[in-house]
C-alpha cells in the first residue's frame, strides 16, 4: 500500500533518531531504569531485550514522554521527551492490547487517528489494509482473536504514519505465521525510513533485528549485531550470550 508507508524522518542532530541521556527512573528504591545512555540512527530495527522485570517498559515509556524520568532526558529526533507536538511523529504499540473492546474495529482505527490529528480518512483504511482487518472494520474489537487484536493494536500505532515507532512485545502471543507477517510490515517500514525499537523477552526473533541492546535491571549490558554479540561472547546463542555479558557486569562491578 503506497499511502501506509510512513513519512520519511526529519533530519535529527547528527542523524540521531532516539537518544537516551542519562535516563534513570526509580519507583520508591527501585531503579527501573538506571542509568541509560544511547543514540540510535535512524531507518533501522533496535531490539531491546532482556528477561521480564529488566526495565523493557519503563525505559519506552520514558522514550515516548509517556512517564517523567527522576534523572536525564529523552529525546526524540531531535525534541526532547515529553512533548505533546512530536507526538505525532511516534507511534507506539504498548504491552498488551491497547484497543477499546466496545468500539468496532474501524472506530478503534478512528480514534487513533483522530488523536493524532488525522485529517485523511483514507489514512484508516490504510492502516487496517496493512494488517488485514479491512474486510473486519464493522467488527467489534472486543470479538477479535488474540492475533486480531495485536493486528489492530499495530495499525492503530500506524495511523499517523510516524517515521519513530515504539512497539512493546508487539509478537508475544502470536502465532507463527503472523509473526512472520509483523516482522515483514516492520521491514517494510525501516526500509521506507522508519525507525523502529521493538522489545522482547525472548531471543528468537532477535536476528530480525539490525541492533541488539541487552537490557539488565535498568541497564544496557551488550550492544551490537546479534553476530556481534555473539562473537564478543564467544557462545553460539544469544541466550548464553546475554548470560556472558551479564556475568562480566557483576564481575566489573
Ligand atoms: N508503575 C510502577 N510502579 C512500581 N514499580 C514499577 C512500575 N512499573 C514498573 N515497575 C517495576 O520496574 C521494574 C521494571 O519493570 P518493566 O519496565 O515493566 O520491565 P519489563 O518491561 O522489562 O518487564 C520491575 O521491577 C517492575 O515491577
Ligand atoms: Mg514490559
Amino acid at each position: 500500500m503506497m499511502n501506509s508507508s510512513p513519512r520519511p524522518p526529519e533530519p535529527a542532530p547528527g542523524d540521531v533518531a532516539i537518544r537516551a541521556a542519562g535516563l534513570v527512573k526509580h519507583f520508591g528504591e527501585l531503579a527501573a531504569v538506571d542509568g541509560i545512555t544511547f543514540d540510535l540512527a535512524p531507518g533501522r530495527i533496535y531490539g531491546l531485550l532482556g528477561p521480564n522485570g529488566s526495565g523493557k517498559t519503563t525505559l519506552i515509556r520514558l522514550l515516548t514522554g509517556m512517564t517523567r524520568a527522576t534523572g536525564g532526558h529523552a529525546e526524540v529526533l531531535g525534541v526532547r521527551m515529553p512533548d505533546r507536538a512530536n507526538l505525532a511523529r511516534i507511534g507506539y504499540m504498548t504491552q498488551g492490547d491497547g484497543v477499546y473492546p466496545a468500539l468496532t474495529v474501524g472506530e478503534n482505527a478512528e480514534f487513533f487517528a483522530a488523536a493524532y490529528g488525522v485529517a485523511d480518512r483514507g489514512a484508516v483504511q490504510a492502516a487496517l489494509a496493512l494488517v488485514e482487518l479491512a474486510d473486519r472494520r464493522t467488527a467489534l474489537a472486543g470479538t477479535l482473536s488474540g492475533g486480531q487484536r495485536r493486528r489492530l493494536s499495530l495499525a492503530c500505532a500506524l495511523v499517523h504514519r510516524p517515521p519513530v515507532l515504539f512497539l512493546d512485545e508487539p509478537t508475544v502471543g502470536v502465532d507463527p505465521l503472523l509473526r512472520v507477517q509483523f516482522w515483514g510490515h516492520f521491514r517494510s517500514l525501516v526500509d521506507a525510513g522508519a525507525t523502529i525499537v521493538v522489545s522482547s523477552h525472548v531471543m528468537d526473533e532477535a536476528d530480525r533485528c539490525d541492533e541488539l541492546l541487552f537490557i539488565r535491571a535498568g541497564r544496557v549490558i551488550a550492544r551490537g549485531s546479534g553476530d556481534g554479540l555473539r562473537a564478543e561472547a564467544g557462545t553460539p546463542d544469544l541466550e548464553t550470550a546475554f548470560l556472558h555479558f551479564a556475568g562480566e557486569r557483576e564481575v566489573a562491578a
